[in-house]
């Protein structure tokens, strides 16, 4: 897909919401996604895993204790663990009291839910597999789900972004994913070795490091190959000088509205 494609800010550099939008509502979770529409932002970024009896979530820790009321809600439990609950029993948590009072009653949305809240606001994504060893056959799962909201797949009209990217730091799973959905742009998390860059370009679309793993250097060599870099995650305006500076496509950031701001002056 073609690089470097305007957002809306004069930078053409994607910001991209972290978990959502944050750092203004608790991550991963609808209100996020909200927060990421009203701020402004193209696109969010969300973790996807699985629960004990195969549904979709939208989580980043393996572990509920950080993020929800599970330790109160299940005190008997000996492990917190997202795959150990059911779907159902998540579905009983509160997410969003851990990150402020106003946000009480904020549930861990199923992959569905999320879409379609995305879809509704105008949204692209950019979905992590996240932790996918912990969850064996999870990038056919996900595969299933757009399957099924092909609106997600069809090739975006010329100059403008992807609806959808998948990213992981499983390089395995995503492999997988691409086979069951071959026009799916695929990001690789973390540096990948300038030696290895030719053999991903014939399958993946974006390099995805974390922010000071990347010089100019580097990502003329990722642009060289066709395709593009994202870093997370950017949140001050020195971080995103320097990102600006090397000549990235995206950041990925908890404030993604300002760090628009800060692109702008950088
Ligand atoms: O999008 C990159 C970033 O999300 C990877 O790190 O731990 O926030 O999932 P993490
Ligand atoms: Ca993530």
């Amino acid at each position: 897909f073609p690089r470097a494609v305007p957002d809306g800010a004069a930078s053409g550099i994607v910001e991209v919401a972290h978990r959502g939008a944050s750092g203004y509502a608790p991550e991963n979770t609808l209100a996020a996604v909200d927060e990421a529409a009203a701020r402004g932002a193209t696109t969010v970024e969300v973790d996807v895993q699985r629960t004990k009896d195969g549904r979709l979530v939208l989580i980043h820790d393996r572990t509920l204790e950080r993020t929800t009321d599970a330790k109160d809600r299940f005190p008997d439990r000996s492990s917190y663990a997202v795959d150990g609950f059911t779907y159902a029993e998540l579905r009983t948590l509160d997410a969003g009291s851990w990150f402020g009072a106003e946000f009480k009653g904020e549930r861990i949305p199923s992959l569905e839910e999320g879409v379609d809240r995305m879809r509704a606001k105008g949204l692209n994504l950019l979905l992590e597999l996240k932790s996918p060893e912990r969850h064996p056959g999870i990038a056919k799962d996900v595969a299933s789900v757009f399957q099924s909201r092909q609106w997600w797949l069809w090739p975006s009209p010329e100059g403008e972004r992807p609806r959808l990217v998948v990213q992981s730091f499983d390089h395995g799973a995503l492999k997988s994913l691409h086979t069951l959905l071959p026009r799916v742009p695929i990001g690789l998390l973390g540096r990948v070795p300038e030696r290895d860059l030719d053999a991903y370009a014939k399958w993946a679309d974006q390099i995805n490091p974390k922010h000071t793993k990347v010089d100019a250097d580097y990502v003329a060599a990722v642009h060289e190959r066709g395709m593009e870099v994202f870093v997370f995650t950017v949140d001050k305006p020195a971080e995103v000088r320097s990102a600006v500076e090397s000549g990235v496509d995206g950041v990925i950031s908890n404030l993604p509205d300002t760090v628009r701001a800060d692109i702008r002056t950088a």
